[in-house]
């Protein structure tokens, strides 16, 4: 999957992670930073998502579409379309510039909205990325795991950043029984849930 980013995408990546980086240095207020996934997170999800069983593949926070990309690596190999969730219209600005000059159309659904009221419609996840405000994890995990395909993976992002406050999922997952879960250190910290 890796050797097949084209330049466009390339391009595109390079472009968010440096506006990321100076964000991130200057001040800029929380809600109107870009807020992305490192590299490195955006590989290891990529991986994960294609292995994952059939089904949908969906994000939880799309910001500028970064993550996005790395996801839409998998599902090109898989011949699928992401359904990605986000809701301040600024950001979906930005995604649709994204997913346009990245030349990734065809493997995306933008979803724009509130992910707790939209993702009711969904059925059969087989691959979750949850990457949106930390307040809301808890009730992510509630909405999407019993929406997941038997084998499905979710994975919540910040579990060693944010760790204080996404831990009432954490816990909550760790208690479940139609769970496995795992915190991976990579990065920011990727907390792995499969449905058994
Ligand atoms: C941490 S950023 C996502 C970064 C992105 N995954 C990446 O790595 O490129 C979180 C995003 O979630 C969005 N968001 C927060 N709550 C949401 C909700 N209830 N529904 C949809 N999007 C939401 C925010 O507007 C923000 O753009």
């Amino acid at each position: 999957m890796f050797n097949e980013i084209s330049k466009e995408m390339s391009n595109r990546m390079r472009q968010l992670e440096e506006i990321d980086k100076i964000d991130r240095g200057n001040g800029t207020p929380r809600l109107e930073r870009l807020r992305q996934i490192p590299p490195e997170t955006g590989k290891f999800i990529s991986l994960m998502a294609a292995n994952c069983p059939k089904g949908e593949f969906v994000e939880i926070g799309t910001s500028a579409g970064y993550s996005t990309m790395w996801l839409s690596l998998a599902a090109k190999e898989r011949n699928i379309r992401i359904k990605t969730f986000e809701i301040l219209p600024e950001k979906i600005k930005l995604a649709k510039e994204t997913f346009k000059t990245a030349g990734i159309g065809k493997y995306v659904d933008l979803i724009e909205g509130d992910f707790l009221e939209l993702g009711k419609n969904i059925k059969n996840i087989a691959f979750c990325f949850l990457d949106a405000e930390k307040e809301i994890y808890e009730k992510c995990f509630d909405l999407v795991a019993p929406r997941m395909v038997k084998n499905g993976i979710l994975i919540a992002d910040n579990a060693i950043d944010h760790y204080n406050e996404i831990k009432p999922m954490m816990d909550k997952a760790e208690k479940d029984d139609r769970f496995d879960c795992l915190m991976v250190p990579i990065a920011k910290g990727e907390f792995i849930c499969r449905r058994k």
